[in-house]
């Protein structure tokens, strides 16, 4: 089989680096080529990820870089259309809900190329996210949709989506995560920031709705205010940073680095008391991991993460912030009474051996 997949993004790498790699290896005659749109470019956003997670140098670099919507996508359809006259592969492969996947999606469906798109059917009904937009369309346009969740059924069963294009095959970033898992726990990044394990908060910020406008200020002193209980560690998105400046405060215990690898990133994560987030992945992977997550948004694509695992929504509101101690207090008690949590079903290392299944017949 000729597959070419198409990637741009910190997360796509993630989801999809277990994928090249099953289909790499149970069908080694076929043709791999890997297109990466260059929406993440920042070497810590970009190269370091790929090295660790072992996916071979990209055989496209579309150099796209960062604008606005229209003109990033506009651009990534203008280099990935020779790309796919030339390869002319069976299928376009294209992970979640960045700019990079709407654009693959839509050159590779008016190309008469068949798509096939992994995480598919999450849904926040918030059109205002610019992520739902990118999935509505992409799973549209897929021949093979696969799924990691139950609601996602629902949803695009609500869609008029044929059930013979779903394919319940589970979650590739809990694989990559499963992968990497000896690795992580040995990397100890907690000790080289000087944080006590189990004793600090992660955050990761970088939506538009929150840092794009007059809510990140009060964020920011947000989470001085919870460095002042316990120490915070924030790996700043260039996004973000970009927006921060000027409003870095000098609070002791309010870590501000840069992005992470992948391994530190984890480590970090693994080890932590709660998590702070905005970010999607984020949500599953400590719904994996068993730690508690605070999600500061007013919805999430991933209810799963709310009833199967450890996450809770905020709110849209830096408020809540505040909220987070108690929070975690309440809920130490309950799950120190409750039945243990279970990740959600097939989310367990396998889900790209499953993808392999249904593409290699
Ligand atoms: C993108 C995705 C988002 C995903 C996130 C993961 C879309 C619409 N958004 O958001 O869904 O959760 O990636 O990280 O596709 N920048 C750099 N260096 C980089 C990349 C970005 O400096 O390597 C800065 C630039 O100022 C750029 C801004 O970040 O303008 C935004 O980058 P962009 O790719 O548009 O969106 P993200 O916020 O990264």
């Amino acid at each position: 089989m000729r597959i070419l997949y198409v990637v741009g993004t910190r997360p796509n790498f993630v989801k999809t680096a277990p994928v090249i790699g099953a289909l790499r290896e149970r069908d080694p005659e076929g043709r791999h080529a890997i297109v990466h749109t260059g929406q993440h470019y920042d070497r810590l956003m970009s190269e370091v990820f790929l090295e660790e997670l072992g996916v071979p140098a990209p055989d496209y670099m579309l150099e796209v870089g960062s604008g606005s919507h229209a003109a990033q996508t506009a651009k990534t359809m203008e280099r990935l259309e020779p790309v796919l006259a030339d390869e002319r592969p069976d299928l376009v492969m294209v992970p979640g809900d960045v700019n990079s996947t709407l654009a693959a999606a839509l050159t590779a469906v008016k190309m008469g190329i068949p798509v096939a798109h992994i995480e598919s059917g999450l849904r926040s009904f918030d059109m205002t996210m610019p992520e739902e937009v990118n999935r509505i369309v992409a799973d549209r346009f897929s021949e093979w949709l696969f799924l990691h969740s139950p609601e996602a059924v629902t949803n695009l069963e609500a869609e008029g989506i044929p059930g013979e294009r779903m394919h319940m095959v589970g979650n590739t970033m809990i694989d990559t995560l499963v992968a990497l898992e000896g690795r992580f726990r040995a990397a100890g990044a907690a000790a080289r920031l000087g944080v006590e394990p189990g004793s600090y908060a992660l955050v990761t910020l970088h939506r538009p709705a929150l840092v794009d406008g007059p809510l990140l200020g009060e964020t920011v002193a947000q989470l001085a205010a919870l460095a002042q209980q316990r120490p915070v560690v924030f790996p700043v998105h260039p996004r973000t940073r970009k927006m921060m400046e000027g409003l870095e405060p000098d609070a002791p215990g309010l870590h501000l680095i840069e992005p992470l690898g992948y391994l530190d990133f984890l480590s970090l994560l693994a080890d932590a008391g709660a998590v702070l987030t905005d970010s999607g992945g984020i949500q599953e992977e400590t719904t994996y991991l068993g730690i508690p997550c605070f999600t500061l948004r007013d919805n999430t694509e991933r209810p799963v993460t709310l009833t199967s695992g450890t996450n809770t929504l905020l709110g849209l509101d830096p408020a809540a912030i505040g909220r987070i101690p108690g929070l975690l207090t309440e809920r130490s008690e309950a799950f120190r009474t409750g039945a243990p949590l279970q990740p959600p079903p097939l989310w367990d290392g396998q889900a790209a051996q499953r993808i392999a299944d249904v593409i290699l017949g």
